[in-house]
């Protein structure tokens, strides 16, 4: 349970003993910090329904509450309010526990799930952009959170390797190279190891292809009779793709692993592909696929519905599939081979409706729960224009420049700063890559994930204020405080104890761990854990301004506020691995 649940319950109980709702003895962290630590509002809602006076409700319950050795405080404010402070015997409890044997993740309690989460969807030939950016990051915090709280997490890149754009590819090769046996019907296999081509030709292919078609209808049909001949398996067209498929594949692994994020499972569109034809025939015999101008669509409004929500397609005219109908098929897919209790899609909010649609077709035709499949969307990062981030070259961003432009800022900015002084060439490079990776990551985990924000470089790089490289600085920093105060002799951690204010700010932010980590869990919002971890930073820089640590003279006090700091740094340093951030050894 985390510390606010318990409190929660504690108070509860007073609710329940001066026969009120025992719900109603939430508490939250006081909005007056500088008058209590937490507060109750219940006695307001309470009196209402109980038809008293909240105040002498309030008191009533403060009066319970009093006996209770683990507050020093229990008083009433205002109109009924409860304010209340936790002893310091009690907080210092609370962090022993956590200094011995304890482990942070016992401050949290849930129903572990197994989960697949999608967050990749990158497509085969074309570089990754901003939405795909926002995924990687947002998605991989958000599994190693969930991973942390005990669920059994499957990461999918979900490469987007199938349909139109294989065929215009393939046709545009065939253009170039008419003489490759991956053309000949007459020749059917094997054929080559080596690709035919380099991600720099894919890179070049494709826009040159969907231009083409755009402009010739002819050019058009060429390219939709090449992905039907691929989709029926034709072998050549299959060698092909498979080297498209792979020599993409390395280019994007390579890109993620800059990142630090990293996937499961490498499965993509096409490996839904051959349960179409089978999910189709079970919708036909519910009745779900109906017939709308030619093409077939399952109606997924419902009554009362605040928009409209069109049908789903599941096959054009042509008889060709949509994106709908391969996201479909992949539920199945997911089903079959995971049996996970929930699947999490973290896509851009601008699919909202797509995965609406799925969501609520899969639900019609019993392939899974429709409450259990959840788009968690996100917004844009935009330039200072308000248009989507784009890097110089215009056109799309282009995640490896944008690596190396981070990398390279951080270099200036860490030798504008003086530090890494003296660390020698490979060492400083390794730290400024890292605190560049970092910058970019926490800025998108630190802003609310359902808002756009703006690329703005400097200060995403900035040492001070809620920005990656001041975390990264503050892990460092708490790691140099303990090195400095072993070189010096300063003995062995110890028991805590609680005095001074500085002291108690910071035992109070190790305890708000819990609650913090749960609700970027529950919210699916890992902003969440990032405002803790700069409050805690912060405490923690003014603990080590106003506590003496390896010089203090009294050595219990000194055994303490090392313990103190110890936790400090354990705490940093898992909230960065949740949050995908990596800290260099020194900087
Ligand atoms: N490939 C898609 C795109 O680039 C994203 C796929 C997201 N995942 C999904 N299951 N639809 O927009």
């Amino acid at each position: 349970m985390t510390l606010l649940d318990e409190l929660s319950r504690r108070v509860g109980d007073a609710f329940a003993a001066a026969g009120l709702d025992p719900q109603l003895g939430r508490v939250k962290p006081a909005d007056r910090p500088d008058l209590a630590q937490f507060q109750c509002n219940g006695a307001l809602p309470a009196a209402k329904i109980a038809k008293k006076n909240p105040r002498e409700l309030a008191t009533a319950i403060a009066e319970n509450l009093s006996g209770d050795a683990a507050f020093s405080e229990v008083t009433v404010a205002g109109p009924g309010f409860i304010n209340i402070k936790l002893s310091d015997d009690e907080i210092a409890r609370r962090m022993n526990a956590l200094s011995g044997a304890g482990d942070w993740k016992d401050t949290v309690a849930i129903s572990p799930e197994k989960i697949v989460m999608d967050y990749g969807g990158p497509n085969v030939a074309k570089p990754l952009h901003v939405g795909h950016l926002r995924a990687a990051i947002i998605g991989e915090s958000l599994k190693r959170i969930f991973r942390f709280l005990g669920n059994d997490v499957v990461g999918d890149v979900h490469l987007g390797d199938w349909g139109l754009p294989m065929g215009q590819l393939i046709t545009e090769l065939q253009r170039e190279q008419p003489d490759l046996p991956y053309f000949d019907e007459t020749i059917e296999g094997p054929y080559p190891d080596e690709p035919p081509v380099t991600l720099k030709d894919l890179e070049r292919l494709y826009p040159q292809a969907s231009a083409a078609c755009k402009e010739n209808e002819a050019r058009a049909d060429e390219a939709r009779a090449a992905t039907a001949a691929l989709q029926k398996g034709r072998p050549g067209y299959r060698a092909l793709w498979r080297h498209f498929v792979a020599v993409s594949r390395r280019a994007i692994e390579a890109e993620y692993d800059d990142l630090g994020v990293t996937f499961d499972l490498w499965k993509g569109e096409a490996d839904a592909d051959s349960l179409i034809a089978g999910m189709a025939a079970e919708m036909r015999q519910k009745n779900l696929i109906e017939d709308s101008d030619g093409a077939q669509v399952i109606r997924v409004a419902k009554d009362g519905d605040k928009k409209k929500i069109p049908p789903l397609m599941m096959f054009k005219s042509d008889g060709g599939v949509t994106y709908g109908t391969t996201d479909l098929a992949t539920i199945v897919d997911r089903v079959q081979s995971e049996s996970p209790d929930r699947i999490l899609y973290v896509v851009d909010q601008r699919q909202s409706l797509h995965f609406e649609q799925v969501f609520r077709a899969a639900g019609l035709a019993g392939l899974f729960p429709a409450h259990r499949l959840e788009h968690i969307g996100f917004g844009t990062m935009n330039g200072k224009d308000g248009k989507p981030f784009k890097t110089r070259e215009g056109g799309v961003l282009r995640l490896r420049e944008l690596i190396d432009m981070m990398t390279e800022r951080a270099g200036e900015r860490i030798a504008d700063s003086g530090l890494a002084k003296g660390y020698g060439e490979a060492e400083t490079a390794e730290i400024a890559r890292k605190v560049g990776i970092a910058a970019l990551k926490f800025a998108d985990l630190s802003n609310p994930r359902t808002s756009d924000y703006v690329f703005d470089i400097d200060r995403f790089m900035a040492f001070e204020g809620k920005t990656g490289p001041y975390l990264l600085y503050a892990s460092v920093r708490v790691r140099s405080v303990l090195a400095k105060a072993e070189a010096a002799g300063a003995g062995a951690a110890g028991d805590i104890i609680i005095k001074a204010p500085e002291e108690r700010d910071l035992a109070l932010s190790l305890l708000a761990f819990g609650d913090a980590v749960y609700g970027a869990y529950d919210k699916r919002l890992p902003h969440l854990l990032c405002d803790h971890a700069f409050s805690l930073a912060q405490v923690f820089s003014k603990f080590y301004a106003a506590c003496r640590i390896s010089d203090e003279a009294d050595a219990r006090l000194r055994a303490s506020r090392l313990s103190l700091a110890g936790l400090a740094g354990r705490q940093l340093d898992l909230i960065l691995e949740l949050l995908g951030l990596e800290a260099p050894e020194r900087m």
